[in-house]
């Protein structure tokens, strides 16, 4: 693994969208795996900026998100159709088609998830899989557990997760309890992952993910197994690796 730590955040933004858009370049229709959250945004916003100045293309790539609330209209400003909507794809040229989110209001979501885990299949690949970690060490929504799941799945969050998320929501209570998620089996199998963490918060645990025994307890070691892990830490994230 490939682990870089960084003095600022403008420097990781860049250094994040640089390996993305160096793949695109390099290859114009690549398979992404993308992340939501607070984590990706910057590294959103230099990717817009890198195709407005017209380096990079998205007209071929295919895009894979790897997860969405249940319940909550496609519409709604906390979404993460919304959430793709404004941070990336209404800025850049990725057709409409060519971006998958799982539908958490899909009338069966266990349908719902086999028919994710079938275009997943088309795809063959995901060629990187931008991720971000959660403060008891999800990834995806695959939260700490007994056992993990390998493909798309539906998932009660932790009250942790919730109350991470319930900044973005008028109360704790319209958080939902439950999202759609791609399963650790598909993440793995990801050519390239990269791994974004920021914030003295995530200091202990991304320490314990990439140094600790690999566990389903915190699902984040399992990519200690990945022969193509890169990890973009900021200083505070940092912190405990020297
Ligand atoms: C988002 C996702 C989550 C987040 C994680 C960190 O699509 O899958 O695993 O990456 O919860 O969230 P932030 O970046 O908001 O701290």
């Amino acid at each position: 693994m490939n682990i870089h730590t960084f003095k600022n955040e403008k420097e990781l933004n860049e250094a994040g969208a640089g390996i993305i858009t160096g793949l695109v370049q390099m290859q114009p229709s690549a398979v992404l795996g993308l992340a939501t959250g607070g984590t990706p945004v910057g590294i959103y916003e230099e990717l817009v900026k890198a195709h407005k100045k017209g380096h990079v293309s998205f007209k071929k790539v295919t895009t894979f998100n790897l997860d969405e609330y249940v319940g909550v209209p496609e519409n709604h400003p906390e979404s993460y159709h919304t959430y793709m909507k404004q941070h990336l794809f209404d800025h850049i040229d990725l057709p409409a088609d060519h971006a998958n989110i799982p539908d958490g209001n899909a009338a069966s979501l266990e349908e719902e998830c086999l028919r994710y885990n079938r275009e997943l299949e088309k795809a063959k690949q995901i060629d990187l899989q931008l991720l971000g970690i959660g403060h008891n060490g999800h990834i995806g929504f695959n939260e700490p557990d007994h056992s993990l799941v390998s493909g798309t799945h539906v998932v009660k969050l932790k009250p942790e997760t919730r109350s991470a998320n319930a900044r973005y929501f008028a109360s704790i209570d319209e958080v939902p309890t439950h999202a759609l998620t791609m399963g650790v089996g598909t993440i793995l199998k990801a050519k390239s992952i990269l791994l974004v963490v920021r914030g003295a918060d995530k200091a202990d645990i991304i320490h314990r993910a990439l140094t600790g025994p690999i566990q389903t307890e915190l699902p984040a070691t399992l990519l200690q197994t990945h022969p193509n892990l890169v990890v973009l830490l900021d200083a505070d994230a940092g912190r405990l690796f020297v």
